[in-house]
């Protein structure tokens, strides 16, 4: 078998694949969500660090208008090529998700599978939170899905499966390297192995994330004055189960919505169903 050590994310068909397997329940999820908890219609969606756009696509076809942005120019131009052959329109671009500007904003965002924690301070999440209040209007959400660091019980960090479409088939295992919980920094070591009828080849990636405990999570949201977090989901994705986050939880999705600068005044934490405001125009 052939070795390279490469970004994952320069592999856009792989990545697709490997981590393709639960698009249909987050596109559920997304779109219950924008029902839910969104004030007034979801026309338009975004997602920082879209990556290939594996769900920016799916929601396009729906029918709405989509924009996103990602570091990669590979996964990047991925996405727009996958738009151009279904002659959609759509605005994603290379851009850093902690220091970007979009011309309109949009009614919902999302950010679903740990891309997140790509951002390695504070500084950076919290300038990544202040970007996402601009590029979301008053009254509508973001949905941010992270592996959090539970503070009591074991970490599931070992992880490996397998993906196949036709005739290519990827295993894939990760592993941490390194953590330290000072810093909150984690190196973790991953790998995929591909085979085709052609040729195998193993890839080897360091993934570099920021780690995240519940309490250190709702900081980082409480610094941002315009987003209040309305419900907490795990990865199941059962709109009508929303979970509340303990010392033992790893995998959450908070639904933030913009309220402005309002929160300051009020109480944090999430609100109930009596407390939101009635939904205006049903999609
Ligand atoms: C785990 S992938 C998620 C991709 C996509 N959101 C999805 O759900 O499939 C993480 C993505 O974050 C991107 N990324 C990392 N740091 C970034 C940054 N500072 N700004 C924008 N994108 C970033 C990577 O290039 C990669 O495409």
């Amino acid at each position: 078998m052939k070795k390279k050590t490469a970004s994952i994310y320069d592999y856009p068909t792989y990545y697709d694949l490997v981590f393709g397997s639960d698009t249909a329940a987050e596109m559920r999820f997304l779109q219950a969500c924008f029902e839910r908890f969104v004030d007034g219609r979801v026309k338009r969606v975004f997602e920082p660090a879209c990556g290939t756009g594996r769900l920016l696509y799916r929601l396009a076809r729906l029918g709405y208008r989509v924009g996103g942005i990602d570091l990669n120019p590979k996964a990047v131009e991925y996405c727009n090529a996958r738009f151009r052959r279904r002659g959609i329109k759509a605005n994603v671009q290379c851009g850093d998700m902690c220091d970007f500007a979009v011309k309109q904003p949009f009614d919902a965002a999302f950010n679903t599978i740990n891309s997140f924690r790509h951002l390695l301070s504070e500084d950076a999440a919290i300038a990544h939170l202040e970007c996402m209040a601009r590029a979301v209007r008053e009254g509508g959400i973001y949905a941010l899905g992270i592996h959090l660091t539970p503070t009591r019980g074991d970490a599931t960090d070992h992880e490996s499966w397998s993906a196949r479409r036709g005739q290519l088939a990827i295993n894939t295992h990760m592993w941490p390297i390194e953590k330290n919980s000072r810093d909150r920094i984690e190196r973790f070591g991953i790998r995929f192995d591909v085979y085709k009828p052609t040729e195998s080849l193993r890839i080897e990636d360091v993934l570099v994330l920021r780690s995240y405990t519940r309490r250190q999570l709702n900081t980082l949201i409480e610094a941002v004055s315009n987003w209040e977090p309305l419900a907490f989901y795990d990865f199941g994705y059962r709109i009508d189960e929303p979970i509340v986050p303990d010392s033992e939880t790893e995998d959450v999705v908070v639904i933030l919505k913009n309220v402005g600068r309002r929160k300051a005044s009020k109480k944090s934490g999430p609100t109930t169903r009596s407390q939101r405001p009635a939904k205006q125009t049903k999609r």
